[in-house]
């Protein structure tokens, strides 16, 4: 063990220089990863153990890739997703906007939910709703058929550890533009984690070189695909239904009016994510919902 401290300690110099985050965390994971052990179970690797490849790996990160491509995982709520080159490596933040999502499906009072997930990438959003809200039917549309095969991967090894979600997730191939034609006005709750980048903005050389670029940029003020989305949830929700859209955290009044009342919407909503920034919106679609039943209680609500 006295080895691979001392290796993590260089490692985490030569990250840290290289203008990594989080070096520390990084090589210990790293090393974790090269190991075959857990992060809090590093001390059982005898210094006799300790694998070279650890800095092949490290030379890795040094040189910016992301460390999910590195460890070919990345973690999205309680979810362990495969990810790597040709696909978007889902964020923390969009975990929030998913929460919200999972929580808004429980408390809704229908039996077997509708969900489309608009830009699935990794299917991260449209698994953790399948893992979290049993009922739900989720519809997680990609154009990207990269992107797709590492959905298509995480869908059936969540099929395994998550039997419930077996057969509930079903990949739609294609522009989320004309998605879903069959389910207009039947879809309770839209999501998407679109690309919402401003075309010449400055991003990391995680983001740059290895996200792809199809997931990053949304034209000159980053909410073209925004701007697609209303008009698609606005046709797929029924009256009631529900929206949720990520965004840059600059953004969030300029999509806010994106969701305008004139457009149909009620109750729109910013949001922040944990780090306390604008994060993403939430609408209502307006319409002819069924009014309430008061029943009995009719005359002593209105009097
Ligand atoms: C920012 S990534 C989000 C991926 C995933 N939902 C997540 O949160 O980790 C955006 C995704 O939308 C997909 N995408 C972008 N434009 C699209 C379009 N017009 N139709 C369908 N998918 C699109 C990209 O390929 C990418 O996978």
């Amino acid at each position: 063990m006295t080895l691979l401290l001392d290796e993590i300690a260089a490692a985490t110099v030569r990250l840290a220089e290289a203008g990594v985050d989080s070096p520390r965390a990084d090589a210990e994971t790293i090393a974790a990863h090269v190991h075959g052990v857990g992060r809090g179970e590093l001390q059982r690797v005898a210094d006799g153990e300790f694998d070279p490849r650890f800095w092949n790996e490290v030379a890795r990160r040094e040189a910016r890739e992301p460390l999910q491509h590195i460890t070919g995982l990345a973690y999205f709520r309680y979810l362990e997703l495969e990810v790597g080159p040709g696909v978007f490596v889902p964020r923390p933040e969009t975990e929030v906007m998913t929460g919200w999502a999972i929580s808004s499906l429980q408390d809704m009072d229908v039996a077997e939910p509708v969900v489309a997930d608009l830009g699935t990438g990794s299917a991260a959003i449209a698994l953790a709703i399948a893992q979290e809200v049993p009922r739900a039917r989720v519809h997680a549309v990609e154009a990207d058929p990269l992107a797709r095969q590492w959905a298509q991967r995480n869908i059936a090894s969540c099929a395994n550890s998550a039997p419930h979600t077996r057969g509930r997730v079903t990949i739609d191939e294609g522009d989320f533009a004309g998605a879903l034609p069959s389910l207009s006005g039947a879809v309770d709750v839209v999501i998407s984690n679109p690309p919402y980048i401003p075309v010449g903005a400055t991003v990391p050389p995680e983001v740059a070189e290895y996200d792809p670029a199809g997931a990053l940029w949304g034209g000159e003020d980053g909410l073209d695909a925004v701007r697609v989305i209303e008009g698609v949830a606005r046709r797929l929700l029924r009256p009631g239904g529900l929206v949720a859209v990520e965004h840059g955290e600059s953004q969030g009044a300029a999509v806010y009016w994106i969701f305008a009342e004139e457009r149909g919407w009620r109750d729109t909503r910013n949001h922040k994510d944990l780090a306390g920034r604008d994060r993403f919106v939430t609408a209502q679609l307006a319409g002819s919902e069924p009014e309430p039943e008061w029943k009995d209680g009719w005359h002593e609500r209105t009097v």
